[in-house]
């Protein structure tokens, strides 16, 4: 596996007494797909947001490529190459494909104007990076126009445009339908093939199952498990741990293999 992008150690954060986050350990590596799975409230929500640096976490270690990173923050995250695409904010849907892909970041010539056609082949290069195969879009096309599934494109491809290493989808594919899903595993898939990481939120575990290797189960704010997809060997098995997770009654469905693992 590659280089380890970020871990997280013993990360805590509470809301007075609640704790929404409640002692992780994680981890992502160069070039993976991980999947974050979880009931509501399980706090994957702020786990992400303490990635990104918008929540600091109460207690705990940051580590960005193997070294602690001091006074975590928004900028030091994105900084460090870490992208989130949060749900519902994540685009402007009046303005064109350029316009947000490159909003706040805009490609200048040396006298300082707006390089337009700079920022449109650009726009071209990283929309055919990713995928994007409608022939019928423009970088000058209104995003508003486009379909759910190509308006999270578009936010990839933002973010692959701030030179992210790690994309953080906040459930990317939860309002889709299944031809929209379908392009947003095919931009997902892009992205990897390019050694980038993507952390894939999601409440569908089959979703989740189809395009991650490797996954970390929530359960109120902790690491409940955390397996590759090799071991877990189907979706219907990380389903039915979790339903053993919210319920625990009779064995676990895992147990074989966290037997294996020597994990719980
Ligand atoms: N700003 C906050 N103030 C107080 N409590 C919070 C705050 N943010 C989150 N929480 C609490 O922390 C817990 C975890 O919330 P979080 O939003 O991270 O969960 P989630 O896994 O993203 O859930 P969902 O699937 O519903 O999005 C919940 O009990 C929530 O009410
Ligand atoms: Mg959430």
């Amino acid at each position: 596996m590659g280089e380890r992008l970020i871990e997280l150690k013993e990360v805590k954060k509470s809301y007075g007494s609640v704790f929404a986050v409640g002692g992780v350990n994680m981890h992502v590596d160069r070039g993976e797909v991980v999947g974050l799975i979880g009931d509501n409230g399980a706090g994957k929500s702020t786990l992400i947001k303490i990635l990104s640096g918008v929540v600091r976490p109460t207690t705990g270690e940051i580590l960005v490529r193997g070294a602690v990173a001091q006074g975590w923050s928004a900028g030091k995250s994105r900084a460090a190459g870490i992208e989130t695409v949060f749900q519902d904010r994540a685009l402007a849907v009046q303005q064109t494909i350029v316009r947000n892909i490159f909003m706040g970041r805009e490609i200048t010539t040396v006298f300082g104007m707006l390089d337009v056609e700079k920022q449109r082949s650009e726009a071209e290069r990283l929309m055919r990076e990713i995928g994007f195969t409608s022939k019928v879009f423009s970088p000058d096309s209104i995003v508003g126009q486009l379909s759910g599934g190509e308006r999270q494109g578009v936010a990839i491809a933002r973010a692959i445009y701030n030179k992210a290493d790690l994309i953080i989808l906040d459930e990317p594919t939860t309002a889709l339908s299944l031809t929209e899903t379908e392009k947003v595993f095919r931009f997902v898939r892009n992205v990897r093939e390019s050694g980038r990481s993507i952390l894939f939120i999601g409440h569908n575990i089959h979703h989740v199952f189809d395009i991650a290797e490797r996954f970390i189960v929530l359960d109120r704010g902790r690491v409940a498990l955390e397996i590759t997809k090799d071991a877990v060997k189907s979706a219907d098995r990380l389903i039915a741990f979790m339903e053993h997770v919210a319920h625990p009654n009779g064995p676990n469905p895992l147990a074989d293999v966290l037997a294996q693992n020597g994990a719980a």
